[in-house]
C-alpha cells in the first residue's frame, strides 16, 4: 500500500500523520512544546523543539503502521511567518520571532519610508504587518547587527524541517508570500524590495509551486525519523494554505474558517485581490496559479485557552474525572448562557491583532463587566468575541467583491458545535465541518500525493480524498439577536483605539 506522510509544525506542536491513498488517516501523533514571551507582545519558540517533535511523531505514526506500506512522499505545512536564521553551517542563530510576535512597529515605519506605501502594496500586495517576516528580518538587522551578519539561510518554520529533512533551502508561494518580500502576482521573489531593504537574496530559499518536488530525505534522517532516505519531500504550504488543500478549498468561490490558536478566514480567487486597507491579506494560494485573500485574528483558541488556564481550574478537575477535555466541560456552561452573555463583551487581542485592525497595540478586554457574572459568562463572551472578529473579517472580503456563501469550518475549536453555530448565525451561511479533522496534516500529504503522482493536480486530489461532515444551516432569529452586540462589538475597538496606544506607552 502507498502512503504519504503530512507534518504540520503549529504553535502548540508539532503533528505528524500518515495517510493512504485514498486519505484515510494510517497513524498520527503530536509532540507538544512552549513558546516563550521574553517580552509583553513577544512570542518565540526554539526550532530544535520543532526539529525533535519531528523526529518523535515520524517514529511514532512509522512505528505503528509497520513494514506494510510504502512511503510515496512527505508534505510539509506550518506557522506561517516565523523567522529562523542560520548560520554558514546550518546552525540555529537565535530563537525563531514567530508569527504572533508584534515587537515590529518601528521597523513598519521603516519599511514605509524606505519602499512607500504604495510600492509595497502593489508588489507584496500587502501594507507593512509587523507579524509578517520582512519586518522581523529588519528588526534583527536594527537590534542583532551581529546575528544579522553571521546569517546566511532564512527559512520559514516548516523549511526548517525541510531542511534537517533534506539538507535543502527550499520554500514555496504559499508560506513565502507571508513573508512579503515577493511579487505576488509573479509569484517569486522581488529583487526590488530585497534591494530597498538590504536582503541579501541569497539569503532566502529557492521557491517552489506546493506540490512542487524539492528534495528528498537524506541518510542521515532516515537513521533518525526512520523515513527511508530518497522519498520525495515536495514544497507544502503554509498552515492555512494547507487546511485549504486539506479541505478542498482550492478554487474560487470556496472559503473556510479555522479557527486554532488563530482563527483565519481562507478564500480562493483567480487573481489577485487587495484591500489597500489592510484589513485582510492577499498571498498566493497553495493550489498553483490561484490567489488568496485571507484574514487573521491573532488570538482565537489562543484566548479561550488562555482563559482555560487562567480562570478555569474548576473545569479543568471536572473533565479530568469526566475523562474529558476541559473544552467539553466549558463548551456546555457557555451554551447555557444567552446569546450577547448576559451584556459581557469580549475583544479578542491578547497577541495585539492582525485582521481586520493591523494593530500591535491593542489588547484584550472584557467590556460590561458585571457581579453576576461567572466563568461561565467569560467562557461565553470569549466564544462570541472571536465569532464576531471571523464576521468583521467577512464583511470586509463581501465588501471586496470575494464571495463567501460556501463555508467550511475546521480547526480544533470546530469540534464545538456551538462554536461553528455561532459561526453560521452571524456569517448567515451554511457551515459545514469535515469528516477528518485533520486539516493542513492531510493537505500537506495530498500535496505530496501530487507530486509522487498518485494525482495529477490539487484539485483532482481533493476531489478524490476530502469528504464534508455536517452542514450547519444559519439561524435568523439568532443572527437577528447577535446583531446588536456584534455592532457594539465593532464600536469598542474604534472607541479605544487610541487609549490601547497610550497603555501601551506607559
Ligand atoms: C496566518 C497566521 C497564523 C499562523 C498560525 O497569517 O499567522 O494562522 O499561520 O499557525
Amino acid at each position: 500500500m502507498k502512503a504519504t506522510i503530512g507534518i504540520d509544525v503549529g504553535t502548540s506542536g508539532t503533528k505528524t500523520a500518515l495517510f493512504d491513498e485514498t486519505g484515510s488517516l494510517l497513524s498520527s501523533y503530536t509532540a507538544e512544546y512552549p513558546m516563550s514571551q521574553p517580552h509583553n507582545g513577544w512570542a518565540e519558540q526554539n526550532p530544535q523543539d520543532w526539529w525533535n517533535a519531528t523526529i518523535r511523531g515520524l517514529n511514532v505514526v512509522l512505528d505503528k503502521v509497520g513494514t506494510g506500506c510504502e512511503i510515496a512522499g512527505v508534505g510539509l505545512s506550518g506557522q506561517m511567518h516565523g523567522l529562523v536564521m542560520l548560520d554558514k553551517d546550518g546552525n540555529v542563530l537565535r530563537p525563531s520571532i514567530i508569527w504572533c510576535d508584534q515587537r515590529t512597529e518601528k521597523e513598519v515605519a521603516q519599511m514605509n519610508d524606505v519602499i512607500g506605501r504604495e510600492k509595497l502594496i502593489q508588489i507584496t500586495a500587502n501594507p507593512a504587518m509587523t507579524g509578517f517576516t520582512a519586518a522581523k528580518i529588519l528588526w534583527v538587522q536594527n537590534n542583532e547587527p551581529d546575528v544579522y551578519e553571521k546569517c546566511a539561510h532564512i527559512l520559514l518554520p516548516k523549511d526548517y524541517i525541510r531542511y534537517r529533512l533534506t539538507g535543502e533551502f527550499a520554500t514555496e508561494v504559499s508560506d513565502a508570500a507571508g513573508m512579503q518580500l515577493m511579487d505576488i502576482g509573479a509569484r517569486n521573489w522581488s529583487n526590488e524590495i530585497l534591494g530597498l531593504l538590504h536582503i541579501d537574496r541569497s539569503l532566502l530559499a529557492s521557491m517552489h509551486e506546493s506540490p512542487d518536488i524539492t528534495g528528498t530525505v537524506h541518510a542521515s534522517a532516515e537513521r533518525e525519523t526512520g523515513v527511508p532516505a530518497g522519498t520525495i519531500v515536495v514544497g507544502g504550504a503554509g498552515d492555512n494554505p494547507a487546511a485549504a488543500v486539506g479541505t478542498g478549498v482550492v478554487s474560487e468561490g470556496s472559503a473556510f474558517t479555522t479557527i486554532g490558536s488563530s482563527a483565519v478566514v481562507y478564500a480562493v480567487s483567480d487573481t489577485v485581490k487587495i484591500d489597500m486597507q489592510g484589513r485582510v491579506h492577499s498571498l498566493c494560494a497553495s493550489a498553483p496559479g490561484k490567489w488568496t485573500v485571507m484574514s487573521c485574528t491573532q488570538g482565537a483558541g489562543l484566548s479561550l485557552k488562555w482563559l482555560r488556564d487562567t480562570c478555569c481550574l474548576p473545569e479543568v478537575l471536572e473533565a479530568e474525572k469526566q475523562d474529558v477535555d476541559p473544552y467539553v466541560i466549558m463548551d456546555k456552561l457557555a451554551a447555557n448562557i444567552p446569546i450577547g452573555a448576559d451584556h459581557l463583551l469580549f475583544l479578542p487581542y491578547l497577541m495585539g491583532e492582525r485582521s481586520p485592525h493591523p494593530d500591535p497595540d491593542c489588547r484584550g478586554v472584557f467590556f460590561g463587566l458585571s457581579a453576576i457574572h461567572g466563568r461561565a459568562n467569560l467562557i461565553r463572551s470569549v466564544m462570541e468575541g472571536v465569532a464576531y472578529s471571523q464576521l468583521e473579517c467577512v464583511d470586509v472580503f463581501r465588501e471586496m467583491g470575494v464571495p463567501v456563501g460556501d463555508m467550511v469550518v475546521t480547526g480544533g475549536g470546530s469540534k464545538s458545535t456551538l462554536w461553528a453555530q455561532m459561526l453560521a448565525d452571524l456569517y448567515g451561511c451554511p457551515v459545514s465541518g469535515m469528516q477528518s479533522d485533520e486539516g493542513a496534516a492531510l493537505g500537506a500529504a495530498l500535496l505530496a500525493s501530487v507530486g509522487a503522482g498518485i494525482f495529477t493536480d490539487v484539485q483532482e486530489a481533493c476531489a478524490a480524498v476530502v469528504k464534508r461532515g455536517k452542514t450547519l444551516t444559519p439561524d435568523a432569529e439568532a443572527g437577528k439577536a447577535y446583531a446588536p452586540y456584534f455592532e457594539l462589538y465593532k464600536k469598542l475597538y474604534i472607541d479605544m483605539k487610541e487609549d490601547f496606544r497610550i497603555l501601551s506607552n506607559l
